[in-house]
């Protein structure tokens, strides 16, 4: 009986999926945005730090495109693939890639996300304790218009209405076997989990965890890092 208090607790095996093999069409610029620079590193290797310090195994979801790239930054990972037309089909080729590994958790991440803070990955990791899934969101504060021809149309309650970000985490079975039931266009993980019927926890995301998405993007995220970097 003498390791009856270790014997019942086991480490949950973390894998960081990072989606990275868009190919960054709205914000432009000479390379896909997840390899453009933010303050001196790609955005990629931003993003691949943070979720590789909770997560003990990392894969890397790649353009094709992209390889040469991959092999000339240095960066580290455990496993890398390339991705699909699709982000569901990126995501798909992840999780396939881990079938071997078998993890108990895989927390899934857009690698334009190069801002999220170790609480909220914390925060995605303790509920997965006690949901299929769990993703951050932040609730929305701003007033929601129907528009048409630039013209009010009408307002939205908000009610209930948050603003989902990653990364979006689950146990892995559960969430390998949902991908491979309802392949198709989903906007997100979550999206695909619920098609399955899993339940889903909202936990506090950040409104510093941007999505770099149009040209603006980079710079708010430099001058985001920036105020971080100032508090400490
Ligand atoms: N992604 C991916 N494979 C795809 C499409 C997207 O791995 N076929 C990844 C992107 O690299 C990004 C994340 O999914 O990290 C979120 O997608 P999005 O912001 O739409 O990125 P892109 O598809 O690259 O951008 P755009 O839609 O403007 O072309
Ligand atoms: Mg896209």
């Amino acid at each position: 009986y003498t390791d009856i208090m270790t014997s019942n607790f086991k480490q949950p095996h973390i894998v960081a999926i990072l989606v990275a093999a868009g190919k960054g069409e709205r914000a432009g610029g000479n390379v896909p945005k997840q390899w453009q620079l933010l303050h001196g590193k790609t955005v990629l290797e931003h993003s691949l730090k943070s979720l590789s310090s909770s997560c003990q195994t990392t894969v890397v979801v790649l353009n094709e495109n992209d390889l040469v790239r991959w092999n000339e930054t240095g960066l580290a990972a455990d496993i890398v693939v390339t991705g699909g037309e699709t982000r569901d089909a990126s995501v798909r080729a992840g999780l396939d890639a881990l079938a071997d590994h078998n993890p108990d958790y895989v927390l899934i991440h857009d690698a334009a996300r190069p801002l999220v803070s170790q609480t909220v990955i914390a925060n995605v990791i303790a509920a997965l304790d006690h949901h299929d899934g769990a993703a951050p969101a932040v609730p929305v504060v701003d007033a929601l218009w129907t528009g048409q021809d630039r013209i009010v149309t009408g307002t939205q309650d908000r009610t209930g209405l948050f603003r989902a970000q990653t990364p979006q985490g689950f146990r892995y079975a559960v969430i390998r076997d949902a991908h491979a039931a309802h392949a198709g266009t989903a906007a997100d993980d979550v999206e695909v989990a619920r098609a399955a019927g899993l339940t889903v926890a909202i936990v506090p995301g950040d409104e510093d965890n941007i999505k770099i998405t149009g040209p603006d993007d980079l710079a708010r995220a430099t001058r985001l890092m920036e105020q971080t970097m100032d508090i400490r």
